[in-house]
């Protein structure tokens, strides 16, 4: 303990030093509140630069700032302006989420950067250090020669300080479905956010895009161990129309120690705006059942005729099922016109009121509503957004008014109606009016092919999740046999940074007729455990009902809940395994999830988060003979009297898992 001490009083006292050396005179720094992060900002010949320390060590070496515009660029004729300063630590509540509770803890500084002569505009930089990271934004202050205006693009960087291992996807996958890789970043092509990194044994990172908001998506290119900003462009080749909105979206630096460090920071959610929605109170994510499996694997229709899914008889069925499983909600998909022609290119086709005739919108509603369920409405545009936005006061009225509270949209041709990009800013302001116009209308948001998550949902948590990633839908219809097994091992550090995922867990047959031998490359117990590794509020249970009857795992999804207290990560390690312990919203009810990827895995877990008192453990683990391989099915499931001072033994097999229910004994 006292060597720990002396360690860290020396690593601040060498900190001192190292700053004294390289700060300037004229250069600015603000540190996080604990004092370990420090940035360091300077300008030299006129181009501006941040750096960031921890301790005596680098984590960003010095790294441009400015911007390239149409019209002057604000990014080599700047010096010095004001520099001011702010610090907040508040305590937030979010009414779903990992955490009840979050802190919002930082140290803040504005820094004017003065165009020495010309116009003589200011670029304002707000940079906030937490004791987890670092952010910053770029701030337009309206003034002559900056009112409305086009950015070109970012000189932003994120210098390296080594040739880090990337996890990331290629910048413009469409829809962000890919397949996460790990290279060094000097091997690496151009990426898409969050990147996470692992810099050495005791530094992992993420970068990305937080509170993307009017603006385009920050994807990455890199010189070396140099990232830059890439935005991405609207058609005419514009970065960003800078009007009303006059911030870019933060630049987010998590930092942490461990691997775990980076998947229980806030700071994405933290630098997002407070709740815009007044009473909360409507919004009830549940776990849902739906027309959707069965259609991923070829055996139903979206389109009219013989095998069309959604007819009143399946969605009846599907309703039962829900109410007698108490699961709150069913999907319904290919319920409305438009799915007839090859729609991903005929999207305009799309009427997100009319039924198809063999499906009683309203009479189906009603016998949701009378049995505790609610139809989930599907809306895919087929990329046809004006289309969507056209008719959007029109159909989400009509839901209100049928007791529908959930509409997931979909978005599948890599580029909107007149050619945009789906990640350029018309995609975000797309998406943005859409999530706006359901809050009016107490309506909450699962968006498929979506802007890639930031942290949004802080704000708008009517947007209770998002796919943007390679879902569980792969494992139907990929031609290469489904994702990878280290695929749920790498989404939490990535894609989840930003906001809760649309997955779609709870695959429990493996047969695939339709395209043989693609299957989910990980076992039943895996399954299970993405429930609680895999964060969303609305989690769904993505078989065919058939595919659940007499199951006895089928109980852990009925019962896993979907809102959390408090959340805690005691392994992990990025594309390798991670375990989530996680803590029921409001009660003392506890629940694990682990997963491995194709390495079978020991892992001893202390119980030591639990209270005093006596605890029964529910485990379901991979029976002695699963492997993802050939063996997936095997599971065993026991019941173990515990308390605090346990420790539990997981084995995961080879692409195994293992999810834990832990209740306290009255
Ligand atoms: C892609 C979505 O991700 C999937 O869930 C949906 O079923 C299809 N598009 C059809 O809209
Ligand atoms: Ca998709």
């Amino acid at each position: 303990m006292k060597q720990d001490i002396m360690k860290r009083l020396l690593s601040v006292v060498f900190m001192c030093l190292v700053l004294s050396v390289v700060a300037s005179a004229k250069d600015v720094l603000v540190s996080s509140p604990d004092g370990s992060l420090t940035v360091t900002v300077g300008v030299d010949g006129g181009k501006a630069w941040y750096r960031v320390v921890r301790g005596g060590e680098t984590v960003i070496g010095r790294s441009a700032l400015g911007l390239v515009l149409k019209d002057g660029d604000l990014k080599d004729n700047f010096k010095m302006g004001k520099v001011t300063r702010a610090s907040l630590d508040e305590t937030w509540s979010q009414p779903w989420g990992e955490d009840a509770q979050v802190r919002n803890h930082y140290n803040e500084m504005r820094v004017i950067l003065q165009e020495k002569n010309g116009q003589k505009r200011q670029l304002g930089v707000v940079f906030r250090a937490y004791d987890d990271g670092v952010a910053f934004r770029y701030e337009f202050p309206r003034q002559r020669g900056l009112q409305d205006f086009v950015i070109m693009d970012e000189a932003t960087e994120f210098a390296l300080p080594s040739d880090a291992q990337a996890w990331s996807i290629p910048a413009l996958t469409p829809y962000y479905e890919g397949i996460y890789t790990r290279e060094p970043v000097s091997q690496k092509k151009n990426m898409s956010g969050p990147v996470a990194l692992e810099v050495n044994d005791g530094l992992y990172m993420a970068i990305m895009d937080a509170n993307l908001t009017d603006y385009s998506t920050m994807n990455f290119s890199h010189q070396g161990t140099t990232l830059k900003a890439d935005l991405v462009p609207w058609k005419n080749g514009d970065k960003v129309r800078v009007g009303n909105s006059r911030v870019s979206p933060w630049r987010a630096i998590i930092i942490g120690r461990t691997a775990a460090d980076i998947l229980l920071s806030r700071m994405p959610l933290n630098l997002n705006d407070p709740c815009k929605i007044e009473d909360t109170s409507w919004l009830k994510p549940t776990k849902y059942v739906g027309i959707w499996w069965a259609l991923q694997k070829q055996r139903w229709t979206w389109s009219q005729g013989d095998r069309h899914g959604a007819t009143t008889e399946n969605t009846k069925r599907y309703i039962d099922f829900a109410a007698k499983h108490g699961l709150g909600g069913v999907l319904v998909e290919g319920w409305n016109y438009g799915w007839d022609t090859d729609w991903t290119k005929h999207g305009d086709g799309f009427s997100f009121t009319k039924a198809y005739p063999d499906y009683d919108l309203q009479g189906l509603c009603r016998y949701a509503g009378e049995r505790g369920v609610r139809i989930i409405a599907h809306n895919e545009t087929g990329g046809a957004a004006q289309n969507y936005e056209n008719q959007l006061e029109d159909a989400y009225r009509l839901y209100e008014s049928l007791g529908i509270n959930t509409v997931k949209t979909g978005y599948v041709n890599s580029h909107f109606y007149n050619g945009e990009l789906q990640h350029s800013q018309w995609g975000v302001q797309h998406f943005r009016k859409v999530i706006e116009t359901a809050a009016r209308y107490h309506l909450m948001i699962v968006n498929h092919e979506g802007a890639i998550p930031s942290g949004i949902q802080r704000t708008w948590p009517n947007l209770i999740a998002t796919e943007s990633m390679r879902g569980q839908e792969y494992n139907a219809f990929d031609r290469r046999g489904g994702n990878p097994p280290y695929h749920e091992c790498i989404l939490p550090f990535t894609r989840g940074l930003g906001g809760p995922m649309d997955f779609t867990p709870g695959i429990f047959e493996y047969r695939n007729d339709s395209v043989p031998g693609t299957r989910p490359q990980n076992t039943l117990a895996h399954q299970l455990a993405e429930y609680v590794v895999i964060y969303s509020p609305g989690h769904m249970a993505a078989d065919q009902i058939e595919n659940y009857e007499h199951q006895p795992a089928f109980k852990f999804i009925e019962e896993v809940p979907t809102n959390w207290e408090r959340t805690l990560v005691p392994h992990a390690s990025m594309g390798k395994y991670v375990t989530y312990v996680r803590q029921e919203r409001g009660t003392d009810n506890w629940y694990v999830g682990s997963v491995t990827d194709s390495e079978a895995r020991d892992l001893d877990l202390p119980l030591d988060f639990l209270g005093d008192g006596k605890y029964m453990a529910i485990i379901y683990e991979d029976g002695p003979d699963a492997d993802y391989r050939n063996n997936p099915y095997p599971m065993s499931i026991r019941r173990l009297d515990v308390d605090k001072n346990k420790v539990l033994h997981l084995h995961l097999a080879s692409g195994g898992g293992c999810a834990i229910q832990i209740l306290p004994v009255k």
